[in-house]
């Protein structure tokens, strides 16, 4: 965030005034790691908001990804599919752990098209993971049905949807395992921090114990049986946790009066697609308010967010999709699936606060 040049900053952080004192607490009482009391209260008041049994509190919403991905004991060569247009976070544990990434394109809403699904199941699939991309929820429906029928496990990253709903279950409840990230551009900020949670005992421990270098607390300390990673979130970072989370609703209703405004003064502009405040049973809650450029607009994205800084007004690009990064194609991955229809990350762009 360059405040000196953005006079409209892309985000700001939102503090509502208990945080401070929670964690003066932490350095008045000497918590400050992991080891500390809010971590805990942290995951048991998460849990309990997102309808889950266990929560595991790490250092960001990649960790609670990376985390998610090994916790469910791939082999290589197994399939897992998920969307193309996401941030790259989702896909590198899959592609380091030695699965197959198996893409599929968004559809309008941005998240993954669930009618291109059922075809890019084999009996190597292991596991979908579903993304929520910035207004709504994926389709959960279809994915837990076709999960269910072909025996995959489902991950859903809820990282941009803390606080939303889906078929009236909070989002963070669904699937084998849901992360979440609190980012300060995420509805609750830790400054760094992610969640993974879930239902399974055996499974919320093998995340505990991935977290924690894999640790052991049945075996002799630092004998090790598998690979983890220090991913742990100090007391700190929990403490600032808590005093957001007593404040979810406020920063949903916040984004979404945020939204409408923009929908209301955008409205009529020619050449932009704005986002819908309503989709299926589920109201947009606009974590970031992407719009996109009608293919009539004769320039990309990048040349309207130039004119945007010109006039200080912050903005992001879209995400850039998984089947076009170097990284990947450098690999060797995504030879020949140049046919995903993804646009989105050429016509699009966010801003996320007013
Ligand atoms: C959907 C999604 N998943 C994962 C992440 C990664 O989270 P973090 O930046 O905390 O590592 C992000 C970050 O914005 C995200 O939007």
């Amino acid at each position: 965030m360059d405040l000196s040049t953005t006079a409209f900053a892309v985000n700001t952080p939102k503090f509502w005034g208990g945080e401070k004192e929670l964690v003066a607490d932490c350095i008045e009482t000497g918590w400050i790691s992991s080891e500390g009391p809010a971590v805990k209260e942290f995951e048991s008041k998460m849990a309990s908001r997102c309808s889950r049994r266990h929560a595991i509190a790490c250092a960001n919403g990649t960790a609670a990804l990376d985390i998610a991905v090994k916790a469910l004991n791939l082999s290589e060569g197994d399939e897992v599919i998920l969307p193309s247009f996401c941030i790259i976070s989702v896909i590198t544990q899959v592609v380091r752990g030695g699965s197959v990434p198996v893409l599929v394109d968004s559809d309008a809403t941005f998240n993954m098209d669930v009618s291109q699904l059922a075809s890019k199941i084999t009996p190597k699939t292991k596991a979908i993971i579903c993304v929520h991309t910035y207004h709504f929820p994926v389709d959960m429906e279809p994915v837990l049905a076709l999960a269910k029928e072909h025996g995959i496990k489902v991950i859903e990253d809820a990282a941009e949807m803390i606080g939303q709903t889906c078929l009236g279950r909070p989002c963070g409840s669904f699937g084998e395992i849901s992360t979440m990230s609190f980012y300060p551009n995420k509805h609750i900020t830790t400054g760094e921090g992610g969640m993974v949670l879930c239902d399974d005992p055996e499974l919320a421990e093998r995340c505990q114990q991935l977290r924690n270098l894999c640790f052991d607390p049945k075996k002799r300390r630092f004998v090790h049986e598998d690979l983890g990673w220090n991913y742990r979130m100090t007391n700190l970072q929990a403490a600032l946790g808590l005093g957001q989370l007593l404040h979810l609703d406020e920063a949903v209703q916040r984004k979404r009066e945020i939204g409408r405004l923009y929908s209301k003064l955008l409205k009529g502009c020619p050449g932009l697609i704005l986002p819908p405040d309503d989709l299926r049973s589920e109201t947009n809650i606009y974590w970031v308010y992407g719009v996109e450029l009608l293919p009539s607009v004769p320039c990309e994205a990048d040349e309207v967010m130039k004119h945007l800084a010109a006039a200080k007004v912050g903005t992001r690009p879209f995400f850039w999709p998984m089947h076009e990064q170097p990284v990947f194609l450098q690999m060797g991955l995504f030879k020949g699936i140049a046919n995903l229809s993804d646009e989105h990350g050429r016509r699009g762009l966010v801003r996320i606060d007013l």
